[in-house]
């Protein structure tokens, strides 16, 4: 079992909180840890994809700096889900790419959208800043784009599978077709709804500052459900390509336009004040190697929005191809950077959330303990 710096930190930590109990009524991370008598990396990287960052146990702790026991659960714990994210990486040498990710992602970016603008104009020719009555298929054909996306879309979802797995595997959980399904949905619920983002007492969580605050809350389901709506109308475009033969480019009232644009508006109100209040929010609480991580992945999702609503914007003008080269350069580079970026935050999340769904209620810890053999 892994023995690093940051399980050791997290252990200390919250073997000091389990004789505490202070914040028992906090979040799912002390009620987790109070099933427990000794830590390892198994339960500790469950408690860290539990914990939701939100600063309530940091700002009311008795033994926080300038205290001598240093004590930061959601710092410890933030560090660690960084260290975990790269050890269930697949494949497992992409992990490193976990470190400097804000740095990694950027130079990403800058390869993928300036290849994109090469690559396209050199095709294209003269015509690269003309109007195209065939809009984005006269500028990249319909199938050098499925070659594309189909070919970086399987990897990228085979990577994430695996990762999961190996998520799932290495905490010992059990076959996820014997879970009670209701406690499934109790997890999702919880995720859903960011619950332990209320601070414990229902009043929001204090990010940025003490003040207890839901804008993370708000603005975080922003992110959410305008991604979701992005790729359900990237989902409704393929079906109405492949199975009604109704290529691109849509009405502006269609499936894919409307929920194009209430995803795009999403994703850059959502981002735009994640990224707001990151900026304000007290450094004590986040650990010190997160930040690139959690603002290159923010300025992807807004720039696949803003890009993507220009295009629409500008598709009956001679701007649509550098347009479309710079949109789907980015979203590339959102996809390519899924298993390896903050994007995989809310698998592990979520499956944290149903595993201390189904302990809640057993009253028992299920994470990192043997499943019984088959009589
Ligand atoms: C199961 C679903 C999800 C859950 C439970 C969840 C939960 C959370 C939590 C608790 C945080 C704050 C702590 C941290 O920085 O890790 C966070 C951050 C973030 N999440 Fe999610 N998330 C989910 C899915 C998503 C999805 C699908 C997106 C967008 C594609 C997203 C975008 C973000 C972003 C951009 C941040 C960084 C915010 C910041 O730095 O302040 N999340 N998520
Ligand atoms: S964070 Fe501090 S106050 Fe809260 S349980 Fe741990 S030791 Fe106690
Ligand atoms: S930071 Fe918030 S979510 Fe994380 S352990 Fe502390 S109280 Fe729980």
């Amino acid at each position: 079992m892994r023995l690093t710096d940051k399980v050791n930190e997290a252990a200390r930590v919250l073997t000091i909180c389990n004789a505490c109990r202070y914040c028992e009524g906090h979040c799912a991370v002390f009620q987790a840890m109070e099933l427990r008598l000794e830590f390892n990396a198994d339960n500790l990287d469950y408690m860290a994809n539990l914990c939701h960052n939100c600063g309530a146990c940091y700002h009311n702790c008795q033994y926080a700096p300038p205290h001598e026991f240093n004590l930061n659960v959601p710092a410890a714990l933030a560090e660690l889900r960084q260290e975990n994210y790269g050890v269930f990486a697949w494949p497992g040498f992409m992990g490193k790419l976990f470190t400097n990710n804000g740095l990694w992602v950027t130079l990403l970016s800058v390869l993928i959208i300036t290849a994109f603008i090469v690559g396209t104009s050199l095709t294209v020719g003269e015509d690269f800043f003309q109007t195209h009555d065939n809009a984005f298929y006269g500028i990249i054909p319909h199938n050098n784009l499925v070659a594309i996306f189909g070919s970086v879309g399987a990897f990228v979802a085979i990577a994430l599978l695996a990762s999961i797995t190996k998520f799932w595997q290495t905490m010992r959980l059990p076959n996820p077709f014997s879970l009670d399904w209701g406690r499934v949905m109790q997890g999702v619920k919880d995720a859903l709804t960011l619950k332990y983002l209320d601070g414990g007492n229902g009043q929001g969580c204090s990010y940025p500052d003490e003040t207890p605050s839901m804008s993370r809350r708000w603005f975080h389901q922003f992110t959410f459900w305008g991604f979701m709506l992005c790729f359900a109308a990237t989902s409704a475009g393929t079906i109405m390509h492949y199975a009604f033969a109704l290529p691109a480019p849509y009405d502006f009232i269609s499936l894919p336009k409307v929920l194009g644009v209430l995803g795009g508006i999403g994703l850059i109100v959502g981002p735009l004040g994640l990224l707001h209040i990151k900026a304000k929010a007290t450094p004590d609480v986040k650990g010190k190697t997160n930040k690139g991580m959690d603002v290159s992945f923010l300025v992807l999702l807004l720039l696949t929005s803003i890009t993507g609503l220009i295009l629409m914007a500008v598709r009956d003008t001679a701007l649509v191809g550098i347009m479309l080269s710079l949109h789907l350069g980015v979203v590339l580079t959102l996809f390519l950077s899924m298993p390896y970026g903050k994007f995989i935050h809310g698998f592990y999340r979520l499956i944290a959330l149903i595993v201390f769904a189904i302990e809640k209620e057993k009253h028992e810890a299920i994470v990192g303990v043997d499943i019984p053999e088959k009589e």
